[in-house]
């Protein structure tokens, strides 16, 4: 699914990823982990193909990063920190509108039946502007998945949920794990990381640091290999 070899970004003079390698089977869950700067979002967005790396080798869906950027965003869903939505459009004309650009087929069916997955049946025609946090963030996950991408990239997705949104957010996740797809979860929520990922990387300084299975599912568990390896960084 993911295959990144010696990969390297620079912005400006800084070097942000330093030779940094990974591999991710198609259908894992995983949770990327680290201290503040360790270029965690920088590494999601080269994947999302936002970024271009200053070299190394990144293949995604068995496509070169160099070769066929649209064929890699057909089939990658992102979720940044920014909800990338308008405004001033309702739910349904969100969806419509980026369903359009990746050219969804019967998109007015899958945008309802996502509007209502993610429990915005209600206010699927009322503008998103006056929408709290949580309410915006479940158009975000129901736009970032609006074309069934196999691979989908959330950047700390539970930042600011309140619990209802959290447990929407991760019935998307596991739902669409049981489908077979990919996700990779940057995030500094523990107990929200132990309950959804298979498999935990570790990034500090641009590099994968560390990189190993969720054998316990508990918050504390996670946190004990975290800290043993991280220490007093943040
Ligand atoms: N557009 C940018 N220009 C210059 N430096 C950047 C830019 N984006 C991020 N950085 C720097 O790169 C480092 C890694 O950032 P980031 O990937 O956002 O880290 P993380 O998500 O792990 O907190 C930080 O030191 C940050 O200041
Ligand atoms: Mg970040």
């Amino acid at each position: 699914m993911i295959k990144i070899q010696k990969l390297v970004k620079k912005m400006g003079n800084k070097m942000i990823l330093r030779n940094l390698d990974l591999e991710v089977k198609n259908g894992e869950t995983i949770a990327v982990l680290g201290p503040n700067g360790a270029g965690k979002s920088t590494l999601l967005k080269v994947i999302a193909t936002l970024y271009k790396p200053t070299s190394g080798k990144v293949m995604i869906h068995g496509i070169d990063l160099n070769e066929n950027l649209n064929k890699i965003r057909e089939k990658t869903g992102y979720l940044p920190h920014a909800s990338l939505l308008y405004e001033h459009f309702s739910p349904l004309e969100n969806l419509e509108f980026f369903g359009k650009l990746y050219g969804v087929k019967d998109l007015e069916k899958r945008s309802k039946e996502l509007i209502k997955q993610v429990g915005l049946a209600f206010f699927m025609n009322e503008p998103v502007k006056g929408f709290s946090r949580g309410m915006i963030q479940r158009v975000a996950i129901a736009r970032a998945i609006i074309h069934n991408p196999l691979l989908l990239l959330l950047d700390e997705p539970h930042t600011g949920l309140d619990q209802k949104a959290v447990g929407i957010l991760n019935d998307v996740v596991e739902t669409n794990k049981q489908k077979g797809m990919t996700t990779l979860m940057v995030t500094h929520d523990f107990k929200q990381a132990a309950t959804l990922c298979d498999r935990a990387i570790i990034i500090q300084r641009g590099i994968v640091s560390d990189d190993f299975p969720i054998e316990v599912r508990t918050e504390e568990w996670l946190l004990n290999k975290y800290n043993e390896k991280v220490g007093g960084e943040n």
